[in-house]
């Protein structure tokens, strides 16, 4: 082997190694029940920003309150999966 192909085998299995060291989708999707099912069509008629205005309705202090551990929650869609089958 020449010393070019061994580095590119380096590099190739140095890519492989950060995708697989990346975490799991682990963030909890939307429910799908009846607090949530009429998201689904929006986001499939409108899109992700649509439905995200509507979030803050119940997801608030007053009413279903964020883990105290809750990340920055600018647009819940990108984090929280609207899953559509
Ligand atoms: C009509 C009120 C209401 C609206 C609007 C609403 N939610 Fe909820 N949500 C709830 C309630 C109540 C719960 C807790 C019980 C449950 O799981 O349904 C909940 C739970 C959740 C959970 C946690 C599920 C779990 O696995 O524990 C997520 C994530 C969530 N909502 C995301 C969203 C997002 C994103 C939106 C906007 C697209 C949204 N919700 C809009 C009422 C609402
Ligand atoms: C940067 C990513 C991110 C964004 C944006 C985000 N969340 Fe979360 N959310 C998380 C993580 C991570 C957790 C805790 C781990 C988990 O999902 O179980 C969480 C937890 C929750 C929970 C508690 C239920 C549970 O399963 O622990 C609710 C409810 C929730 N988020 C709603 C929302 C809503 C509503 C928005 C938009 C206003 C939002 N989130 C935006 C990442 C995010």
């Amino acid at each position: 082997m020449k010393k070019r192909d061994i580095l590119l085998l380096l590099v190739g299995l140095m890519i492989i190694g950060i995708l697989l060291m990346a975490p799991e989708e682990s963030t909890s999707p939307v429910p799908k029940d009846e607090n949530h099912a009429r998201f689904y069509g929006i986001v499939k008629a409108k899109g992700k920003k649509a439905a995200e205005k509507f979030c803050l309705d119940c997801h608030n202090d007053d009413g279903v309150p964020f883990p105290p551990e809750h990340p920055p929650k600018g647009r819940c869609l990108f984090c929280h999966k609207v899953i559509l089958k």
